[in-house]
């Protein structure tokens, strides 16, 4: 019998695509989703809850009715600035609804639980490439409502024996080959797909924050992981905490980074387009350079990017944004 996962965000960008995965690695995938930023179409295999993780009734109705094994929690705000400007929305949802979670599980006794964090949860690089064990000190209330789950999970392991995995994402970049399921947020925040609207004329240009920061072409340094190899990494990690029966937590990225600059040249080579750029001042808060040491995912779970080049990543959403953007002329 295969076993089933519940997935909280499996509308969203990475969750659709970890609902994708899960069929690969013999689980049955079943989606918990409010559609605030999701999309039903989105979510490619397995049950759809359309359900609001701060209703607690409506979450143990659906632990009892599938009975799943695993959680995956993907559901969040995720906006940085917008954390900074309205706090409250991230603490009071990203905590609160989780903490709602963790309860069902417990009282239904699911054991095993995949955290997605950030590398936001680190704040401020005091060493590049970035290791498991850098400081914690987030700069926005995004980054530390997620440190603040990892804690809260760490207390639940030793008090109740709730095993976690905190996978610690950089930039998540990238669709899936089929091009049927990809990047869609409202509003979009991401280089890539803003660069894609620049070539496809939905945006008038894309705008370059800084160009005076320490790195080779004095824009920021930004390490891109393909969303098939993050939601692939979901399922490596749960079979190995479902193995050993212990917490752990990994950084995923490539151990590889991209300036801006580097990724509009890129993406030029791929669509074949000149892309209009606007040269902009620094934003607050914005480090020069983000990229993981990404080895212990590869040691201990046997993780490989196997699809973050830079080319096929763009390759990948160029071929998402065209078929789900083109019909539409504004961004
Ligand atoms: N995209 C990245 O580069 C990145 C980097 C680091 C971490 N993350 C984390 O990965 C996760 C997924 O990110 P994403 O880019 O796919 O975001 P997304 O907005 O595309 O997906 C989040 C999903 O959660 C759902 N949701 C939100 N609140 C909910 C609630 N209260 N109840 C039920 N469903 C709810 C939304 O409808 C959406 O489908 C988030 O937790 C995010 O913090 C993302």
């Amino acid at each position: 019998m295969k076993r089933k996962i519940l997935i909280t965000g499996g509308a969203g960008y990475i969750g659709s695509h970890a609902v994708k995965e899960a069929v690969r690695f013999g689980f049955e995938p079943v989606t918990y989703d409010n559609l605030s930023m999701g999309h039903s179409w989105a979510v490619q295999a397995g049950p759809f809850v359309k359900g609001d993780l701060a209703d607690r009734p409506g979450l143990v109705k659906t632990f009892q009715k599938f009975k799943p094994t695993a959680v995956m929690h993907f559901a969040s705000h995720t906006y940085v600035g917008e954390s900074v400007t309205d706090p409250q929305k991230y603490y009071r949802d990203n905590l609160t609804n989780a903490m709602n979670l963790f309860s069902v599980m417990l009282e239904k006794k699911v054991n095993f639980f995949i955290l997605s964090s950030t590398c936001a949860t680190y704040g401020n690089p005091v060493q590049v490439p970035m290791p498991e064990t850098h400081p914690q000190n987030p700069v926005n209330p995004y980054g530390d409502s997620k440190l603040m789950l990892e804690k809260i999970l760490t207390w639940y392991d030793r008090a109740y024996g709730l095993k976690s995995t905190f996978l610690r994402y950089f930039n998540a970049a990238g669709s899936d080959e089929s091009g049927k399921i990809g990047e869609v947020h409202d509003p979009e925040t991401h280089l890539i797909p803003l660069v894609l609207d620049a070539a496809m004329g939905r945006r008038k240009n894309i705008t370059v924050f800084g160009q005076d920061y320490p790195t080779p072409d004095g824009t920021c340094v930004r390490d891109y992981i393909h969303v098939t190899d993050l939601a692939a990494a979901h399922f490596l990690a749960l079979k190995r905490m479902m193995e050993t029966e212990k917490s752990d937590f990994f950084n995923l990225g490539t151990g590889k980074g991209f300036s801006v600059k580097e990724v509009i040249a890129e993406a030029e080579k791929v669509t074949g387009k000149k892309i209009p750029v606007q040269m902009g001042t620094r934003r607050e808060g914005d480090p020069p350079e983000l990229v993981a040491q990404a080895d212990k995912a590869n040691r201990v779970l046997g993780w490989k990017p196997e699809h973050s080049s830079l080319k096929n990543i763009l390759e990948t959403s160029w071929k998402w944004h065209q078929a789900y953007f083109g019909k539409s002329k504004k961004a």
